[in-house]
């Protein structure tokens, strides 16, 4: 049977005891990490979200109470009274916070127990995933994993004191609302009252934190779920969580620069680590042309070479073509590599580039007196040495080149220089290394659709020195976008936004929004924008992410509490699920499935 804490009272949490307590006698509870059995002393690791404690109970002291310890398994959860002691010196574990001390218990009440969990509580366990989702409470006993939510809170908290003493207000805004516009598929919920009608869950407060802005509020800041229907993967869930701000009176400096702070005090106080502001900022051209991607990892070398200028004449048709054609060739120098790489080993990479449509890669080994490559043969003397000169080849590296139309060698090669750099292991996973990326195209071409649409989103504000391009050139407009990186992530991103009526409207008409069709879907905003708006601008931080990184995790999920996995279904409720017909009635839903 359980027994009850009646009467009895914690004292401390197990981790909290230390030198200071010897000679007291405190209470403690929490959970069996584990039981050592050394005949006629039993040795118990309690844990609670502090850490662990050791306990003995020795028969020779009370035989009845080291009885009673002998049914304790893994798991049971623990009430504990007892004397704190010094242990002998031979007996002191390094490895956890209270090695130096024990409990002598002198009380023993068992609150429940427990079968044998089916995840074990240790820091990464390697159980499978499935598994540890499916009994995500027991996992969330690891201590990486109560880490992690930790960190979490503390970062939520630091943001909340951060923001509030920069002078914003945190108000929350509306899950039930309509279409907002960040680009992804909604979550719909049916509307009992309206048949027929749907609410869309937020993608993000967008329209709300500008109507704010328009309410005179100034400064506005939330920690808030966001809700997207797109295909997940290890930084990406259906519902994910944002630090989302929005300020008047603002230019892109501004914004940058209040972010810059925080992060710096989030790191400090978290995580007791310095980053320097302010952060690099690169141009998005700058980031393609240097690093193949608008989210570079700069704590590597192996940046993108352009060498159109110097093959675009080649007899190589391969290389001339792509250049006639509007696109380029670019190289990287995997240093070294050609040293280190067999053949195959380079073959491989040849077919890890056309999972991102490269129609091939081709190399060149540099070595001592030769050139190993099936390319060279293409090419003039001339042509190669200035090629080689431009990459700064040495003996012993492995030049690789695509060429193809930008948008397929940038993905490829960007791709190819975060590849070669795991092979290499040249990633120092200590570096935090935060960027601004500037300047984003305020379009898109959308090839399917035949049509422009946002990059970022449709409230983007274009550049000054570019709103005569808007119609003669819109594929060259810039905007005021702005992204957070760090080591190769997106964290977080923004903008300001159009306040002028006139532009915002301009800007549906371009985007192949007819008149009726924008008023449809952001009347409301449209309407705001007639009685007086600042000019303002924000940005949102994926939260998870930032923890994510901040924990030197890979997955996000391993930040949240509940997450969902990859066919975005909870393993732990099996939502979704199915619903009552009764249910669906109300609702006035018939299935067609
Ligand atoms: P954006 O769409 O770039 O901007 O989102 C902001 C940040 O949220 C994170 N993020 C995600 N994290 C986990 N799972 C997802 N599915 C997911 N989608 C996005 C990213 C991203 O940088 N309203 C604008 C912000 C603004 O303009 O102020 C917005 O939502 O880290
Ligand atoms: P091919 O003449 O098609 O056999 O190609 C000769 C070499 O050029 C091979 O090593 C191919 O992998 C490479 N190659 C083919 N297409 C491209 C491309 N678009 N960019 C770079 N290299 C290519």
């Amino acid at each position: 049977m359980s027994e009850s804490i009646y009467g009895l009272k914690r004292t401390h949490r197990c981790a909290e005891l230390g030198d200071a307590n010897i000679g007291e006698k405190v209470t403690v509870m929490g959970w069996t990490h584990k039981r050592r059995d050394l005949g006629g002393v039993i040795f118990i690791d309690l844990r609670d979200r502090s850490g662990l404690l050791q306990v003995v109970f020795n028969s020779a002291l009370n035989q009845e109470l080291f009885e009673k310890a002998e049914s304790i398994r893994s798991e049971y959860v623990l009430a504990i009274t007892g004397e704190v002691v010094k242990r002998a010196p031979e007996t002191v574990n390094p490895k956890i916070a209270t090695g130096e001390i024990e409990i002598t218990a002198q009380e023993l009440r068992i609150l429940s127990r427990a079968e044998t969990p089916p995840v074990y509580i240790e820091e990464d366990s390697d159980v499978n995933e499935s598994v540890r989702l499916k009994y995500r409470y027991v996992d969330l006993r690891r201590p990486d994993m109560q880490k992690n939510l930790m960190l979490r809170h503390r970062v939520a908290k630091i943001a909340r004191d951060y923001y509030d003493a920069n002078g914003f207000l945190e108000i929350e805004t509306p899950m039930l609302t309509k279409s907002t516009p960040e680009g992804a598929r909604d979550y719909l919920v049916p509307s009992r009252v309206h048949p027929g009608k749907f609410f869309a869950l937020p993608q993000s407060p967008q329209i709300f934190k500008q109507l704010l802005m328009v309410s005179g509020f100034d400064r506005y800041m939330q920690i808030v779920k966001c809700f997207r229907d797109e295909d997940l993967r290890a930084d990406r869930q259906p519902e994910f969580t944002q630090i989302d701000l929005e300020m008047s009176f603002v230019n892109v400096d501004d914004v940058l620069a209040v972010n810059e702070g925080f992060v710096k005090k989030a790191f400090k106080e978290a995580l007791d680590i310095d980053i320097p502001t302010p952060f690099t900022r690169l141009t998005y051209k700058e980031a393609m042309d240097r690093f193949g991607s608008d989210k570079p990892d700069t704590r590597f070398g192996l940046e993108l070479v352009n060498i159109s200028d110097l093959v675009k004449d080649s007899g190589f048709k391969v290389f001339a073509d792509a250049v006639k054609n509007g696109g380029s060739v670019r190289a990287v120098n995997a240093k070294g590599c050609g040293a280190k790489f067999s053949r195959r080993e380079i073959d491989s990479l040849v077919e890890f580039v056309k999972i991102y449509k490269a129609k091939g890669m081709a190399w060149i080994v540099v070595e001592e007196n030769e050139l190993k490559s099936a390319i060279t043969k293409f090419f003039n003397e001339d042509e190669i040495k200035s090629v080689l000169e431009r990459v700064k080849a040495e003996p012993g590296d492995l030049i690789c080149f695509i060429a193809d139309k930008n948008e397929v060698v940038f993905d490829s090669l960007g791709q190819l220089r975060l590849e070669l750099a795991r092979r290499l292991d040249i990633i120092d996973n200590s570096r935090f290394n935060f960027l601004w990326v500037t300047e984003f195209p305020l379009f898109e071409y959308d090839e399917e659709e035949k049509r422009w649409v946002a990059k970022h989103h449709p409230f983007t504000s274009p550049m000054d020195e570019d709103i005569a391009l808007l119609d003669s050139d819109p594929g060259q407009v810039r905007a005021k976008a702005y992204d957070m990186v760090l080591n190769g992530v997106e964290i977080g991103g923004g903008s300001i936004r159009i306040h002028s009526q006139e532009l915002q409207s301009k800007m549906f008409e371009l985007l192949g929004f007819t008149q009726e069709q924008a008023w449809e879907r952001f009347g409301f905003l449209l309407e705001a924008f007639k009685y007086g708006t600042p000019p303002h601008g924000g940005m949102a931080y994926g939260l998870d992410r930032l923890i994510m990184l901040m924990a030197g995790k890979s997955s996000i999920r391993d930040v949240i509490a509940f997450p969902k996995v990859q066919n975005a279904s909870c393993l732990m409720t099996n939502a979704p699920d199915v619903v009552e017909q009764k249910q669906l009635k109300e609702l006035h839903i018939k299935l067609d499935l």
